[in-house]
């Protein structure tokens, strides 16, 4: 059955299930009445319905007609989730989840099923398009689903597949990604005011620095090292400022907070 066709339930309408559905509308992937959103919060509900003329509901126990499911809540509350539409979930329905650190064989095991169920790990610029999300099948999972995924969640933005056991990496690469370049961004920005310059001016030119150089990047194809060394001349003001991140240790630092945020997921997996 196409995506169109299908019933897909939301549980849990939070920013990135909000992001995730405004890319299926606006792509006309998925038609707003076949969406349902619940959520613990009516008032947010009944928003998502004005905004997307999706159908919406309170009650997870929704998913019993659903043809797909994404699981969009917080890591925390996927214990309840998963208990209370456990009962009434058909087999052949294809879960989605997209919770951080929540394997894909607990998922099966508290659902008390064979469910075939995919893993998603996106990140926040999936609210405006541009996220980047890694999906990888759980055991029962076939080519199809993981498929189903890719539509959805290529709504968004750029999706690759990886194993099971590569998420952690993912998470600590560009699921928690976007927030060490705003922390680059709000030092570069500290000094830009530092150095007297007019905020907005300084904003602009440091979003389209981090977007030029990424998009250069990709269309030149080249390593980021070689890139560096050709945007750093002898003698001139890179090359002082790149001297001056080397003596601080940015890089290594750079690479330690990776695998802190790496072993943090593998840690919250448990
Ligand atoms: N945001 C990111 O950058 C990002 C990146 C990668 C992966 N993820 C994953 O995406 C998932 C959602 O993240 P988010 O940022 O969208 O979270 P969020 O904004 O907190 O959304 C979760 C929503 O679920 C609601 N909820 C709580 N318990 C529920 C229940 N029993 N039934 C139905 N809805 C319930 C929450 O309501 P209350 O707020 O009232 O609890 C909230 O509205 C998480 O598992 C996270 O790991 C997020």
């Amino acid at each position: 059955m196409s995506i169109m066709e299908s019933k897909v339930v939301f549980i849990g309408a939070g920013n990135m299930a909000e992001a995730i559905v405004s890319g299926m509308v606006d792509g006309s992937f998925c038609a707003p009445e076949k969406i349902i959103m619940t959520d613990v919060r009516p008032e947010r509900l009944a928003d998502l319905a004005r905004e997307y003329g999706v159908s919406t509901s309170t009650d997870n126990r929704v998913v019993k007609d659903a043809e797909i499911v994404v699981l969009a809540v917080k890591p925390q509350a996927m214990t309840d989730v998963l208990k209370g539409i456990a009962p009434v979930l058909r087999k052949e329905t294809l879960v989605i989840s997209i919770a951080a650190g929540i394997p894909a064989a607990r998922i099966e095991a508290e659902l008390g099923g064979n469910h075939r169920v995919v893993r998603v790990m996106p990140n926040m610029p999936a609210l405006v398009g541009q996220g980047a999300s890694a999906i990888a099948a759980g055991a029962n999972a076939d080519e199809a689903d993981i498929e189903v995924a890719e539509t959805i969640l290529g709504c968004v933005g750029l999706t690759v597949r990886v194993k099971e056991s590569d998420l952690d990496a993912v998470t600590a690469l560009s699921g928690s990604g976007p927030a060490y370049v705003f922390y680059l961004l709000e030092g570069m920005l500290a000094a830009a005011d530092k150095m007297g310059l007019d905020k907005e001016t300084a904003r602009k030119l440091a979003l389209k620095t981090v977007e030029g150089a990424a998009r250069l990047m990709e269309d030149s194809g080249e390593e980021a090292d070689v890139l560096r060394v050709k945007v750093t001349s002898k003698g001139g003001t890179t090359e002082a400022a790149i001297r001056s991140l080397d003596e601080a240790g940015v890089k290594e630092a750079v690479i330690q907070a990776l695998i802190a945020a790496q072993k943090r997921s593998i840690k919250l997996s448990r």
